[in-house]
Order: C-alpha cells, then sequence, then structure tokens
C-alpha cells in the first residue's frame, strides 16, 4: 500500500470481508474464516485472540500470501510469518538460522551475518552465535526465529503463538523484550495468541475471533502506557472484558 496524500496514519494491513474455507479428506467444505474485516495502523500491534481453530493460522498465512481467500479484499504492505513452530534448521548455527531470509534474498554470508551480529547481542543472544538450534533454550530459539523474521526487513510481521511454548517466566522476559525490540525497529505487527493477558501487554488493539467459522466479535483499543503490570486496575477490567467475549461465545 502506498501512502495517501494527506499523509496521515495509514494502514499497514486491511482485510475486507474475507472468507476462506478448506475441503476435508470427504470433500466437505469446512469454513475456517468468514467475513473478516481488520485494519492494522502502520506501527501498531494487533493481538488476534481465539479458540483454536477458529482460523487464525489461516488469517496470517492469507495476509503473508502463503494462501489465498475464497472471497473479499487484503491489502497488505510486504508480509512475513514466523510460523507457530520455530522451524530452525538443525544443521545451521543461531547466526545462520537468523540471517535464512537474507540469504534466501540474495545477500552475501558476510553481509548477513553483519546484519545478524548487530542484533544478536541486543536480543541477549550474544555468545551464541555458533550455537546449534538443540543446544539454546525454547527462549532463546524463539529469538533466533524472532530475528530471522524481522531481518527479512519486511514491514509486516505476522507472529503466530510466538511465545506459546514458553514456561510463565520465559514468557513474560519475551513479552518486555519483544516491545524493546519493536522500540528498536519499529514494525507493524499481527500477533496470534491463545492468551488474553499476553494480548493486552503487547497490543494497541485486540480483535477476538468467534469459534469457527472466525469472524470478528469484537475489538478493543488498549490506550495504556509501557509497561503495562497485569495487576493494574485497568488492565484487569479490559482482561474480564475480554474474557466476557470469549466465555460468551462458548457459551452460545
Ligand atoms: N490445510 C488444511 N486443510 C484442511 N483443513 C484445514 C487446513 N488448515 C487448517 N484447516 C482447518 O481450518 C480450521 C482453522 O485452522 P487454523 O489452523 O487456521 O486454526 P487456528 O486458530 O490457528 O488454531 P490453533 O489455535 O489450534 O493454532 C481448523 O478447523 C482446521 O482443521
Ligand atoms: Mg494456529
Amino acid at each position: 500500500m502506498e501512502p495517501n496524500i494527506s499523509g496521515r496514519s495509514l494502514s499497514a494491513v486491511r482485510l475486507s470481508g474475507v472468507s476462506r474455507a478448506y475441503r476435508d479428506r470427504r470433500g466437505s467444505a469446512v469454513q475456517a474464516l468468514i467475513n473478516v474485516s481488520l485494519e492494522v495502523p502502520e506501527g501498531s500491534v494487533l493481538a488476534v485472540v481465539g479458540p483454536s481453530g477458529c482460523g487464525k493460522t489461516t488469517l496470517l498465512e492469507l495476509i503473508c500470501d502463503l494462501q489465498r481467500p475464497d472471497g473479499g479484499l487484503i491489502e497488505t504492505q510486504p508480509a512475513v510469518l514466523m510460523p507457530q513452530r520455530d522451524l530452525l534448521l538443525p544443521w545451521l548455527s543461531a547466526l545462520d538460522n537468523s540471517g535464512l531470509a537474507l540469504r534466501i534474498a540474495g545477500h552475501t554470508r558476510a553481509h548477513t551475518r553483519a546484519r545478524a551480529r548487530e542484533l544478536f547481542a541486543e536480543l541477549g543472544l550474544a555468545g551464541f552465535e555458533r550455537s546449534r538450534p538443540h543446544e539454546l533454550s525454547g527462549g532463546m530459539r524463539q529469538r533466533v526465529a524472532f530475528l530471522r523474521t524481522l531481518l527479512s526487513g519486511k514491514q509486516v510481521l505476522c507472529l503466530d503463538e510466538p511465545f506459546g511454548a514458553l514456561d510463565a517466566i520465559t514468557r513474560a522476559q519475551m513479552q518486555t523484550w519483544l516491545v524493546q525490540a519493536l522500540r528498536h525497529e519499529p514494525r507493524t505487527v499481527m500477533l496470534v495468541t491463545h492468551d488474553v493477558e499476553e494480548a493486552i501487554t503487547l497490543a494497541d488493539r485486540i480483535a477476538i475471533l468467534s469459534p469457527r467459522p472466525g469472524r470478528v466479535i469484537e475489538e478493543i483499543d488498549v490506550e495504556l502506557p509501557h509497561p503495562r503490570v497485569r495487576t493494574d486496575a485497568a488492565v484487569i477490567a479490559l482482561r474480564e472484558q475480554a474474557l466476557g467475549t470469549l466465555g460468551q461465545e462458548h457459551a452460545a
């Protein structure tokens, strides 16, 4: 998308009435998403929350052009996916894993390693450049995978449950770290998460999806300064609001 003439805040991602169905083995249609409309302002973080199977991964894959919608319109700046599993290549070092997108884009190994090294220290990975993925902790692997996503240079980062597999303490550290990383390297982020508290901690806006077929049932603006404290009254109120919406849909 190009800047508009007035130069006001722009959408990095815009979905209008997007639907997507799969075929199961017997050939019947499985409607994953129905009539999804969303807008993500440039430089903001949108969290997408919804129950398992409601189409969150499908949504990110559509934005990253890894799938095509059956209906509706998707307008987006260049987008990259950090998949639900880290998918690091076991035979490459942490440094070379993080630079994979640059190498694939045709940059030399020397240039790629220099770029990756710059960010390694910032991400708390200094000293682990030569480690293989199995020698890293879960949190470190996620950071390497995130760095690979960041180094792709794309404006829109689609993060699919980036901290889903981590324990509570590491998860909280990673959330703090992500806020800092985005301060250094501002991007537009679509963050898929099961965790309402994580959404409130990180996002400017939360889109809540219904159970499959996923559609947007509520959007909540989170206009609170960082760092956000989970015991804060405003945070608790937002959490109750979001959980209420999710619970009602489950009960329905
Ligand atoms: N390639 C596929 N072929 C057939 N059905 C699929 C395919 N991919 C996803 N689905 C179905 O589409 C629906 C949405 O799947 P999706 O992976 O997008 O959900 P999700 O919200 O990411 O779930 P989770 O929270 O468990 O990761 C599910 O019912 C799933 O079974
Ligand atoms: Mg998923």
